[in-house]
C-alpha cells in the first residue's frame, strides 16, 4: 500500500515510529515532512498530505500533530481528502467502514505509540462497507465542489 505521511514537530516522533511500522509491513511511505524538531506550522503538512492523497486515489495518508486536530482540519480543506481523527482501533475501524476515510490523523500528545500503532493497523486492514454509507460519502464529495482548492 502507498502512503503519504506528514506531521508537525509535535507529531514527529510518533510519525517516525508509525512510518517505520508501515515500512516493516512492506508498504511504500512518502514522508512529506517535517523532518526535524524545529517548530513548524501543521497546516502546511496536513494540506500537503491531503493534496497527495487526493491526487493518488489508491493511496492513504497519515498525519500527526500534538492533538491530531489541527493537522486533520488542514487535510480536510483539500477536495477529495477524507481525514479522520481517530483515537483507537474502534474509531479507526469506523473511519474506514462508514466514512471511507483515506487519511488517518493521530494526536501524539493524546495517545501512546501502542494505541496509535493498533489504530493504524486497523485503518490499513479494514475495508469500506459501501451500501448506505456510499450515499453519505458521495454527499461528502459533493461538499468539495463548494471549496476553492
Ligand atoms: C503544536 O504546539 C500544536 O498546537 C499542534 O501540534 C496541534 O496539536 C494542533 O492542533
Amino acid at each position: 500500500m502507498k502512503w503519504y505521511a506528514g506531521s508537525d514537530h509535535a507529531g514527529l516522533a510518533l510519525k517516525r515510529h508509525l512510518v517505520a511500522a508501515l515500512r516493516e509491513l512492506g508498504d511504500d511511505v512518502v514522508d512529506v515532512g517535517t523532518t526535524d524538531e524545529a517548530s513548524v506550522d501543521y497546516p502546511e503538512y496536513g494540506a500537503e498530505v491531503g493534496r497527495r492523497v487526493a491526487a493518488d486515489p489508491n493511496a492513504r495518508g497519515l498525519v500527526v500533530c500534538g492533538t491530531g486536530i489541527g493537522i486533520s482540519i488542514a487535510a480536510n480543506k483539500v477536495a477529495g481528502a477524507r481525514c479522520a481523527l481517530v483515537h483507537d482501533s474502534f474509531t479507526a475501524e469506523m473511519a474506514r467502514t462508514h466514512n471511507d476515510a483515506n487519511i488517518i490523523a493521530l494526536g501524539a500528545r493524546v495517545i501512546g505509540a501502542g494505541v496509535a500503532e493498533a489504530a493504524l493497523s486497523t485503518f490499513r486492514r479494514v475495508a469500506f462497507e459501501g451500501g448506505r454509507h456510499q450515499r453519505r460519502v458521495d454527499q461528502l464529495g459533493a461538499l468539495d465542489t463548494s471549496k476553492g482548492s
